[in-house]
């Protein structure tokens, strides 16, 4: 079995992008922590992040077939009924994860297209927070 975790826009410059607000963490510090939570739970990993937003579709539809899904679409969470409509075609378990408490943030961050569509959402808990989503996928596994 293979975990698919898929990041959206801007998510390549983690480590330098306000800090603050998203950590000192990078996007290959990310991808070790969900490497190492794959190999205890013996899943594959693959890792992808992208700018483009049909882009993002792809790596969804390319995921069928995974055990699920870890996505951070970024900015596209609240824009994107395109992310939205391929997560239904999918019919993948989707867990959808932000670095920060995107409620303690500004207003438009509080709607997501993706949550209605995810099997749960995990947020405000940085880095973390992705190991976690690998973690309740590899629960729900039926072996
Ligand atoms: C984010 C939160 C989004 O609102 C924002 O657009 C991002 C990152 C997060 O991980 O906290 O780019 O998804």
């Amino acid at each position: 079995d293979t975990v698919h975790v898929l990041n959206g826009p801007n998510l390549n410059l983690l480590g330098t992008r306000e800090p603050d607000v998203y950590g000192r963490a990078t996007l290959s510090d990310v991808e070790e922590t969900c490497r190492r939570a794959c190999e205890r739970h013996g899943l594959g990993l693959v890792f992808r992040q992208t700018n483009h937003e049909g882009e993002l579709v792809s790596l969804l539809q390319e995921a069928q077939g995974s055990l699920g899904v870890v996505l951070n679409a970024a900015a596209y969470t609240h824009t994107s009924v395109a992310v939205a409509d391929a997560i239904k075609a999918v019919g993948l378990n989707v867990v959808e994860v932000h670095l920060s408490n995107v409620f303690a943030r500004e207003a438009f961050r509080h709607h997501s297209y993706v949550s209605p569509v995810a099997l749960g959402v995990i947020c405000g808990l940085g880095i973390e927070g992705y190991r976690l989503a690998i973690d309740a996928l590899a629960a729900r596994r039926v072996s």
